[in-house]
């Protein structure tokens, strides 16, 4: 079946569209963190940072990071102190992740069925997954399940910023740059079609704070970076 590239919110058939996903990542796995320190000149590592450093102290803490790909946040989160779980269902992702020292404890799982007991973490992270992942309301609702009372959901995921100059640049560098130089670094340019699609497409941050809200997180807040190039969103589960 041929996949239509933009993002779209389906909880009803995203079988079909997870492993398109999943062939995706698969198949960019060997040039992913190159072209991700060249295409974000290495901005990212400041984000994951900040995001890790919102829930406070993690030493000796279980923390899940969802959609962990290669392990940078997990590597973050290590860094800090904690027990850092990393989950995702691309093995070739994960392996690399795992090469490298970043991912410690890899697990390939689908993160919207996650293979955890109720209250198993005190916090969970997504840094740029959370749009890969089209039944989004069950991740929302299992990443709930699987935090313990009063823990901590941190997501930091690319967004549009809404200056009109900005925005402008933005999607030169988002249509244009993006499929251009991770087309040819990669060889697959589809999928370097395919990442900004997503980006351009996803829901905004405040209707994604209202789904957070829907699946019981409160205080949920929404920290923009660079103009809302980049958004963290906090929700806490209540303790
Ligand atoms: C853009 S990468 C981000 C990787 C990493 N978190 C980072 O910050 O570099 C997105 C990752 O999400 C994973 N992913 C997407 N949908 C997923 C799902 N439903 N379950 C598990 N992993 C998923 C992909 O395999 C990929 O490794």
């Amino acid at each position: 079946m041929k996949q239509k590239l933009a993002y779209s919110v389906d909880n009803d058939n995203p079988a079909e569209r997870k492993r398109f996903i999943r062939g995706t990542f698969d198949a960019i796995s060997p040039t992913y963190d190159l072209l991700n320190r060249i295409l974000s000149f290495g901005i990212d590592m400041r984000w994951r940072r900040f995001s890790v450093n919102i829930p406070g102290d993690l030493r000796g803490k279980r923390v899940l990071d969802t959609c962990a790909g290669t392990g940078d946040s997990s590597a973050v989160l290590t860094k800090k102190g904690a027990h850092a779980v990393s989950l995702d269902f691309s093995l070739a992702m994960l392996r690399r992740g795992v090469s490298t020292g970043r991912v410690r404890y890899p697990v390939a799982a689908d993160a919207s069925c996650l293979p955890f007991r109720e209250g198993s973490f005190s916090a969970v992270t997504v840094s740029f997954g959370i749009r890969n992942i089209p039944d989004i309301n069950v991740y929302i609702g299992e990443v709930f399940r699987v935090l313990t009372a009063g823990g901590d959901f941190v997501i930091l995921e690319l967004t549009r910023p809404e200056n009109p100059v900005v925005k402008f640049f933005y999607r030169i560098y988002l249509f244009g740059l993006i499929p251009l130089i991770g087309g040819i670094i990669s060889g697959k340019f589809t999928a370097y079609r395919y990442l900004p699609e997503t980006i351009a497409s996803f829901v905004d941050p405040e209707e994604l704070r209202g789904m957070l809200e829907a699946q019981g997180f409160e205080q949920v807040r929404v920290y923009r970076k660079m103009f809302g190039v980049a958004t963290v969103l906090h929700g806490r589960k209540a303790g």
